[in-house]
């Protein structure tokens, strides 16, 4: 949810910000800018749009300077436009700032400044910031303590930095409920939203921390502490990713780059530090109340996590969207609960909300992310890294079948420590997990082409029907995420035996209802289902078992899918409905990296 990058070294800073802008703009893509310092000037160009329609009108790399702060945006306040996009600048524009997050006391510091005449020209919070600084130095303070003056007046959330025509070899920065990292090199130094964006420079990454600032400079950094303005000393993590793992490569687009990756992502997770699976197993099992809480795909992998707990561990887990747990669990919380938290960035607003209320009651708070230095990690008692490497699409892909697999693991750790399984039966579970990122292997390369000619024959259905029982309900409801959100066509999806309740209503001739039918116990009734809906004149489209012969004659269209542990079922069932998804999203003319409306992380809450 806007990405910001900053740059000072011996290098012009705005072709490497622009690149950096390119690694972030899946955060958000209508409007982007870059500013500059030089011979004691400050230099600006922003526009709406992408920013590769940007640069073509503007020519992003030519700014002059070796410092330098870049954006781009995913509206919060102000509409997308170019007096919106940032950077802001001050009335002197001597001043200029980036911004991610949402400050929340923006009403009463822009009344304040236009008392004080001060002309802000745009719709956002964001503006308030330059001017407040500006202030300050006004009234006698140096850079670095107008800065920290004008963040500590901030309540909200801000990820922020800041360069200024008077001092032109620092960089500030301020973090607050807002990534923010600092890239180390060796005589120049980066900062950004995501380490991503830098790690073509370098690999080391400093992560600030909420209430903290820094002062950037090309030979070193300084982190300071909001409240007490004391010094924090912190070393950089080293960063595991490959450049190239962020790269498109032969690929059109990322999405399709990250479907294709999942056999490899899901050998990584089979690859998981065994001691943090037997502490996250532990601390699970002292929990009275467990709630696996996420938003998104992070949801519905915590929807399959709940079945897979109930049916390997024989332990009850309460799967809850992130938004809704404080209204719904919040006064029920206790040093009894545990939460395992999902969470592909780690930095999602409404999860991390969730869990900073459930913390303060005392609540045990578990992790599994994709991002390293993220701040579930920070949050968590214990945590696990899935190492996915980075997703770029803003569609979740190989992260979900990823979060899958974690959670299966964990679930069968902890069905061992409580006694719940016989020696056979672990074994088994145990061949099935390894066997995973081949069967995905085999679906990847079997199921593209078919699911493009099903995109293809339904592209213009004004609606679809996902269904699914038991855990292929989390799947129906992952399907339908992906296909609504990258073609834009409204979905619905369902347990296969509620959709009599009601929802069969909209069935008529043609309809297209998507059935989800592994070989598990639920499968005679999801055949009556798919009776019923034919007998309405739905059009069925299966994808189910490759031997299930009476399945596929019911069927309009039928996508057979290897023999799987039904339990597991969700990794694999669901890659056919990513490339429909893709598919429809490519066919229909949209970009399916970066839909729109869209941003791969929601900080906002
Ligand atoms: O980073 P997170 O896993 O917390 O993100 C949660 C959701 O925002 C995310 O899964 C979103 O729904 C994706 N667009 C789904 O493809």
């Amino acid at each position: 949810m806007c990405g910001i990058v900053g740059y000072i070294g011996p290098e012009d800073a705005a072709p490497i910000l622009h690149k950096a802008l390119l690694r972030l703009e899946y955060r958000g893509y209508d409007s982007a800018g870059v500013a500059t310092l030089s011979n004691g000037r400050l230099y600006v160009k922003k526009d709406q749009g992408k920013i590769e329609e940007i640069h073509k009108r503007l020519n992003l790399d030519d700014l002059p300077g070796n410092v330098g702060i870049g954006h781009t945006r995913w509206a919060t306040h102000g509409a997308p436009s170019k007096i919106n996009a940032h950077p802001h600048t001050d009335c002197t524009e001597t001043i200029a700032v980036v911004h991610n997050g949402v400050i929340e006391n923006f009403i009463e510091l822009r009344r304040e400044l236009l008392d004080l005449d001060h002309s802000l020209i745009s719709k956002t919070d964001t503006e308030i910031i330059a001017h407040l600084v500006e202030e300050s130095i006004k009234r006698g303070a140096e850079p670095e303590t107008a800065f920290l003056d004008a963040i500590s007046r901030l309540r909200g959330s801000y990820a922020v930095a800041m360069i200024i025509a008077s001092n032109p070899d620092a960089i500030y920065v301020a973090r607050n409920e807002a990534p923010l990292a600092i890239g180390v090199g060796e005589g120049f130094n980066l900062v950004s939203s995501d380490a991503n964006a830098f790690l073509e420079y370098t690999q080391k990454a400093v992560f600030l921390h909420n209430g903290e600032a820094a002062i950037i400079r090309r030979d070193g950094y300084r982190i300071i502490k909001l409240g007490t303005r004391s010094e924090v000393s912190r070393s950089p993590t080293l960063i595991p990713w490959a450049v190239s793992m962020s790269r498109k490569g032969e690929y059109e687009h990322y999405m399709l780059k990250e479907i294709y990756e999942q056999p490899n992502a899901l050998r990584n997770v089979l690859h998981l530090q065994q001691i943090y699976v037997d502490l996250l197993a532990e601390l699970i099992d002292r929990g009275r109340d467990i709630f696996l809480l996420g938003a998104g795909t992070s949801y519905n992998a915590c929807m399959a996590g709940s079945y897979i707990f109930s049916k390997i561990a024989r332990t009850s887990t309460y799967p809850v969207i992130a938004s809704e747990f404080i209204d719904n669990y919040g006064s029920s919380i206790s040093a009894d609960t545990v939460i395992l938290a999902v969470s592909q960035s780690g930095e999602t607003a409404d999860v991390l909300n969730a869990l900073e209320y459930a913390r303060l009651r005392a609540a045990t708070i578990l992790g599994i992310t994709n991002t390293v230095g993220s701040t579930l990690t920070r949050i968590s008692r214990a945590y696990i890294v899935q190492n996915s490497g980075p997703e770029i699409g803003v569609a979740a892909t190989k992260t979900f079948t990823s979060q899958v697999l974690v959670l299966a693991q964990l679930a069968l750790r902890l069905a061992r420590l409580k006694g719940k399984l016989a020696q056979y039966e672990m074994d088994e579970l145990y061949e099935t997990l390894h066997s995973i990122p081949s069967i995905a292997e085999k679906v990847v390369n079997s199921t593209d082409g078919k699911m493009r000619e099903i995109a293809e024959n339904l592209m213009n259905s004004s609606s679809f029907f996902f269904l699914g029982r038991g855990i292929s309900y989390s799947t129906a409801l992952e399907a339908r995420l992906k296909v609504m959100e990258l073609s834009y066509i409204p979905s619905i999806a369902y347990p296969a035996g509620e959709s009599k309740h009601g929802p069969i209503s909209v069935i008529e001739k043609s309809y297209p209802v998507f059935f989800i039918v592994p070989r598990d116990e639920s499968r005679k009734q999801n055949i009556g289902n798919i009776m019923e809906m034919k007998a309405r004149g739905a059009r069925i489209i299966s994808v189910a078992s490759e031997d299930d012969d009476e399945v596929r004659e019911l069927s309009d269209y039928f996508v057979g899918m290897p023999d799987i542990n039904p339990l597991l079922s969700p990794i694999i069932y669901a890659i056919p409905f990513q490339f429909l998804a893709y598919h429809l999203a490519v066919l229909k003319g949209y970009d399916p990296d970066k839909p729109r409306n869209l941003a791969k992380s929601v900080t906002v809450l």
